[in-house]
């Protein structure tokens, strides 16, 4: 068989997302087919920042050191989100609101202790991740960090992390990017943080999806619009669920054959377009390594197991990792 990463050598990276338990479990699948790392959850700001003055390194530097042991890149995930950034942030003390001018102190000071440790280590960053509002008729997703500092807290992310690392490039990182509505919107973002000069280098699309859509003219329609921003882009997360939107079935303890089969050819049809972009896209990161673990078990729906990526749970190649390396 022909290693993931060897078989789009020369076109863009593949990654896979880690964690602590990941890396014991499934260390030599990740050497054999993977050239890139991501942290799951190990660089976001709870757990690296989990209280004032106090940074919890320790994991995210074995990751880092895993990588950089086994000749991979590592993606930096990620410096300014509203989920896992712990309460304190956004408190005094007494436990009271504090105002735009302290949290970005805050966040100018995580960003810098940060992106400063993992200067030369780390080759990007998803500077900041899913701002952009899911629902039509708004503009960004109403958070702490946006309600706080203004829609200002977004440019000066990019330019704290530029000044914190200059070398590397900086990414904004979303999901349901290739639904056109929200594709639009993200590119507004993207296209007015340019014109004001803001370091912006790439375009992140995380690529949670399933067997059931986006439609793959969708996902091509995003990766267009996207480059033609003159940015990078990066397939950052990656996986397949098996099951549609509304599927809320939790009695599955294996996929079925016919889940596999589509589970195929999408996976093929996804590479391909993939291929067909190589000029634009440098990255595609899938969200784990294998089946037996990934943050779709027992997410969105409670109790289900799912098999999204193109390893089954015993680490032997399914269907799907054929059709994206023989080609
Ligand atoms: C997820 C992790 O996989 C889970 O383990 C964690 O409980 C929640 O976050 N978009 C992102 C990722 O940018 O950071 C999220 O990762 C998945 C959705």
């Amino acid at each position: 068989i022909t290693p993931l990463a060897e078989a789009y050598r020369g076109m863009f990276d593949i990654g896979a997302a880690v964690n602590a338990r990941t890396l014991a479990t499934s260390g030599d699948l990740l050497k054999t087919h993977y050239n890139s790392l991501t942290a799951e959850n190990d660089m976001k700001f709870e757990r690296l920042h989990p209280e004032p003055g106090v940074y919890t390194f320790e994991t995210a530097d074995s990751i880092a050191r895993f990588a950089s042991e086994n000749g991979m890149r590592m993606r930096g995930h990620t410096l300014v989100w509203h989920n896992q950034a712990p309460e304190w942030v956004f408190q005094n003390e007494a436990g009271q609101a504090i105002g735009q001018e302290e949290l970005l102190k805050r966040m100018e000071e995580h960003i810098n202790a940060v992106a400063g440790r993992y200067r030369g280590q780390v080759y990007c960053w998803d500077v900041v991740n899913e701002v952009i509002e899911d629902k039509a008729e708004e503009w960004l997703r109403r958070s702490k960090w946006l309600d706080i500092a203004g829609e200002g807290f977004i440019a000066k992310a990019f330019a704290y992390a530029h000044a914190a690392d200059p070398d590397a490039q900086l990414f904004y990182n979303d999901y349901n990017e290739c639904d056109p509505v929200k594709r639009d919107k993200i590119v507004r973002l993207l296209r007015s943080l340019k014109e004001q000069d803001v370091p912006l280098h790439g375009m992140g699309m995380q690529g949670h999806w399933s067997l059931y859509g986006p439609s793959m003219d969708d996902i091509r329609q995003a990766i267009e619009s996207y480059a033609a921003l003159d940015l990078r882009l990066h397939v950052t997360e990656l996986d397949l669920s098996v099951f549609a939107h509304d599927d809320r079935r939790t009695d599955l303890t294996e996929p079925t054959a016919e889940m596999l089969e589509l589970q195929a050819e999408r996976y093929e049809a996804v590479f391909a377009l993939f291929r067909e972009y190589r000029d634009a896209i440098d990255s595609v990161t899938f969200w784990g390594a294998a089946d037996d673990y990934t943050w779709l078990h027992d997410f969105p729906v409670r109790g289900r197991r799912n098999w999204p990526l193109v390893f089954d749970a015993a680490h032997r190649p399914k269907a799907s990792f054929y059709r994206i390396t023989e080609f």
